[in-house]
């Protein structure tokens, strides 16, 4: 691994595939270093090659993102070796089950919050002092359309994109007088193995690819983007603001 001195760091989560594993690709190709975080080897391994071949340098994190020590102790890693994160991609998540409330286990509704918004709080948690050291720290976090269309048989996955953007938003209150600025993205429907799981009857090639929606993920990790707890709508290519409470 070469650093120069001026590389910019960026930890991606769920950068196994799908829209994590193309937005660490074309942060990389801008010449950030990569910390790439997901629990399958083989997929960061595969990110690993690709990221060398175009000239680029990762580190890979075999990481389960339930385990909040695990977390804190990536922290910890990237103080030691780095001293700063210059970008925070919050991309994993997982879509849980297509049922009825009512029919839902309490175990796979705490998984969903698990990963999809608790992962996320350790990560501001642990995240925040080391973006605070970078000139430009910027968070972005992959939400849904889900969260306010409130979609009938999703429940759990909507009710915890409907966290993650408030969660994201009250950081980006927070941070407003820092140099971090803090935005949430929603991808629409694009072709992975999620909405394939999701959506097994529509045909993948007929949605956008991981790369296509990356590319519009990378302005809001530039240090020359300015605003904060704004929501990019990658379906309509519009960057909205959130209804402020009178
Ligand atoms: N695709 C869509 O149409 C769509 C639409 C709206 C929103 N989104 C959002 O986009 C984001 C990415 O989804 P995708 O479509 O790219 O899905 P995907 O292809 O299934 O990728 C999900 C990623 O999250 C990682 N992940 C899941 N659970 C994890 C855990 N416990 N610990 C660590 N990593 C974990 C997976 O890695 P491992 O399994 O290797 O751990 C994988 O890299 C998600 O937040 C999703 O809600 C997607």
């Amino acid at each position: 691994m070469s650093l120069t001195p001026t590389s910019r760091i960026a930890l991606v989560t769920g950068a196994s595939r799908g829209i994590g594993y193309a937005t660490a690709r074309a942060l990389a190709k801008q010449g950030a270093h990569i910390i790439a975080v997901a629990r399958t080897q083989g997929g960061l391994e595969e990110l690993d090659d690709e990221i060398r071949k175009d000239g680029g340098s990762a580190t890979l994190v075999p990481l389960n993102l339930t385990d909040f020590v695990g977390i804190a102790r990536l922290g910890a890693a990237l103080n030691d070796r780095h001293g700063k994160l210059d970008m925070l991609v919050g991309n994993a998540g997982i879509a849980g089950p297509s049922s009825p409330l009512g029919h839902i286990e309490p175990k796979q509704w705490t998984d969903v919050m698990a990963i999809n918004v608790s992962a996320n709080f350790q990560l501001i948690r642990c995240m925040e002092p080391l973006l605070r050291q970078s000139d430009a720290g910027r968070a972005v976090f992959v939400t849904s359309g889900a969260a306010n269309k409130a979609l009938a048989y999703l429940g759990p996955y909507a009710a915890s994109k409907a966290a993650l953007e408030t969660l994201a938003r009250v950081w980006a209150h927070e941070t407003a007088s820092t140099n971090i600025r803090v935005n949430l993205f929603n991808p629409g429907p694009i072709r992975t193995r999620m909405r394939a799981s999701v959506f097994p009857g529509e045909d993948p090639m007929t949605l956008d690819t991981p790369e296509q929606a990356a590319e519009f993920i990378l302005p809001m990790c530039a240090p020359n983007w300015t605003e904060t707890g704004k929501f990019y709508d990658y379906p309509s290519r519009t960057l909205m603001s959130f209804r402020e409470p009178a």
